[in-house]
């Protein structure tokens, strides 16, 4: 099931220092200017439960947490926004950004710890009732680019030059398997060409949601 009529819910996608939060935040600000409700959000967190199971799933003092269980919090975690932030945003007819949404578990836990990305992505819909974006932001990006950016690393972003690669292929093999609901950048272009191009893309996608 996808967005209802009403309003929209693009996700925002990629590994570790690929600027999706500049991204995002670039992104609502441009909707608002054209007059359009935005709701800019993110997983995990996104709700004080959500926040409370972030705080878990990042610490370092977890290192090692069964890849099962890691998997199962970020659903937690993702159904409780889905149901209480992102599905009634999208019914007032807002559009949600959410910068990762189950892509992230796909790629991180299904191909990052080779829990298989079907059997995550099917918990993920189950914990959501079935809430898929209508149009998915990949920014791609070598993860010995993106890792260099990051200080303070957390707990997955600590997680050793394989782990991130596999978490990358993740994102493109998604990408790849059903090209018109993404749009893959490359995350080492300029940040206002990147911004630009998802402007434009976001832009003709509510234009035809609202036309059809
Ligand atoms: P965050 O600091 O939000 O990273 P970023 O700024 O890169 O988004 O931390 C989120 C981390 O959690 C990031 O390393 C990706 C990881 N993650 C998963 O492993 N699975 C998931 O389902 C989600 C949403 C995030």
């Amino acid at each position: 099931m996808t967005a209802s009529a009403a309003g929209a819910f693009i996700a925002l996608e990629g590994g570790e220092g690929a600027g999706k939060s500049t991204q995002g935040g670039l992104l609502a600000t441009h909707l608002r200017g054209s007059g359009r409700q935005v709701v800019w959000t993110r997983e995990p967190g996104g709700t004080p439960a959500s926040e409370a199971i972030r705080a878990i799933v990042l610490s370092p003092e977890f290192e090692g947490l069964e890849p099962r269980a890691e998997a199962l919090l970020f659903a937690a975690a993702r159904g409780e926004h889905a149901a209480r932030v992102i599905r009634p945003a999208i019914e007032r007819g807002a559009v949600v950004i959410c910068d990762r949404y189950i892509d992230s578990s796909v790629a991180y836990q299904g191909y990052g710890r080779s829990l298989g990305s079907g059997a995550v992505r099917d918990l993920s819909l189950w914990a959501t009732g079935g809430l898929l974006p209508d149009l998915t932001i990949l920014l791609d990006v070598d993860p010995v680019i993106g890792l260099a950016r990051l200080s303070n690393p957390d707990r997955l972003e600590a997680e050793p030059l394989d782990y991130h690669r596999a978490v990358r292929a993740g994102f493109l093999q998604l990408a790849a398997d059903d090209p018109s609901r993404y749009l893959t950048l490359d995350a080492s272009c300029d940040v206002d060409d990147i911004a630009r191009a998802i402007a434009d893309r976001v832009d003709a996608a509510l234009s035809s949601r609202e036309a059809g």
